[in-house]
């Protein structure tokens, strides 16, 4: 394992301060830290990533009175989504205050934040005190990493350290939530359901509309390995690898063994029917799948429930 991967927790928030890149576990992936304040910094951050400049970052904060200084004009919906659901996997986007650079937010009024559950998380962000940009920690349109080694893979000497968090226990980026007036608007599914948000607030959650601000994951190539990807019902799936007589090479990701053997299938893997378990370990079957050199990958189609939406989002986007 590479040197910069550690659980030094005071090393990475001086180098923080320093204006040095650090990588750190969240519960949901790995993200990309820098301060927020430090343009300098932050502008290594999309440079890193490859990341155009227009598609603006989440500042993370260690304490939920933090978004009174970020953020301004804060609806009471979003004071209770925090009271409910921080420290957690949801993003607030609000009216940015005067004190959030312009290159944080992609030249927009508003700003995305978000309080992370992850313990690691937490004592980083309240050793270094202020807000931490993190955008996911791979290259642009790329998997987001659940593990440090993922990190570690995707980057050299630009990143000063690799905070060692283990594996992300919710496995898929955090619910985007934005407001038009009291009403929350839903800019990203996550594994925080639409349903779970409106009940707390007795509010309908909208879905983002064609002038909704840009959401750099909702490109429809976000998140998607090398290797192309099909979704296909499990009853179709045997026909599909009969009916392509060209077809060798084949990864899948099925709920149930495939009964009849086919020789096109290279590898197999089975998910789990539970929406956490399955959000968990995502990435990291994707990554598997991607790495046996497959000319497909299928993966079989998932319940309709909500508590899959933010899954679906991201099978979709990786199915482009
Ligand atoms: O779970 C997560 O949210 C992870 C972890 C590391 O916290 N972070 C993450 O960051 O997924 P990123 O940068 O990969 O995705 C953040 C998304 C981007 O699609 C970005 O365009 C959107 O949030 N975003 C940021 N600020 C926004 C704003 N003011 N309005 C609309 N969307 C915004
Ligand atoms: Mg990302």
């Amino acid at each position: 394992m590479s040197k910069r991967i550690t659980t030094d927790i005071s090393e990475a928030a001086r180098l923080l301060i320093d204006g040095q890149l650090v990588a750190f576990p969240t519960e949901t992936v790995y993200g990309l830290g820098a301060d927020a304040l430090n343009l300098s910094a932050v502008k290594r951050v999309y440079e890193a990533k490859s990341r155009p400049f227009g598609h603006p970052l989440i500042i993370h904060v260690g304490n939920s009175e933090l978004i009174d200084e970020f953020a301004t004009d804060i609806p009471d919906s979003a004071r209770s989504l925090v009271a409910r659901f921080w420290p957690g996997p949801l993003t607030l986007v609000l009216n940015a205050s005067d004190k959030v650079p312009t290159i944080v937010t992609g030249g927009q009024e508003t700003v995305a934040i978000r309080f992370p559950a992850h313990p690691m998380a937490i004592a980083l962000l309240r050793e270094f005190g202020g807000g931490i940009v993190g955008p996911s920690a791979n290259k642009f349109g790329q998997l987001s990493p659940t593990k440090a080694a993922d990190v570690d893979r995707d980057f050299g000497p630009e990143v000063s350290l690799i905070l060692d968090g283990a594996t992300c226990t919710v496995g898929i980026e955090s619910t985007i939530i934005g407001f038009d007036g009291e009403f929350p608007v839903l800019l990203r599914p996550g594994m925080i359901t639409k349903n779970a948000i409106s009940m707390e607030i007795s509010k309908e959650v909208l879905d983002a509309g064609p002038m909704s601000p840009r959401v750099s994951g909702s490109l429809p190539s976000h998140y998607a390995p090398i290797t192309n990807l099909i979704l296909l019902e499990a009853i179709d799936i045997p026909r599909y690898l009969k009916s392509s007589a060209a077809l060798r090479d084949v990864a899948l990701l099925t709920f149930e063994p495939i009964l009849e053997a086919h020789p096109s299938i290279s590898k197999i893997i089975i998910a789990p029917k539970e929406p956490n378990d399955y959000a968990k370990n995502l990435y990291q079957r994707l990554r598997e799948l991607d790495r046996v050199g497959a000319n497909l990958i299928i993966v079989e189609t998932i319940p309709s429930a909500d508590s899959w939406d933010g899954i679906r989002d991201r099978l979709d986007r990786a199915a482009h």
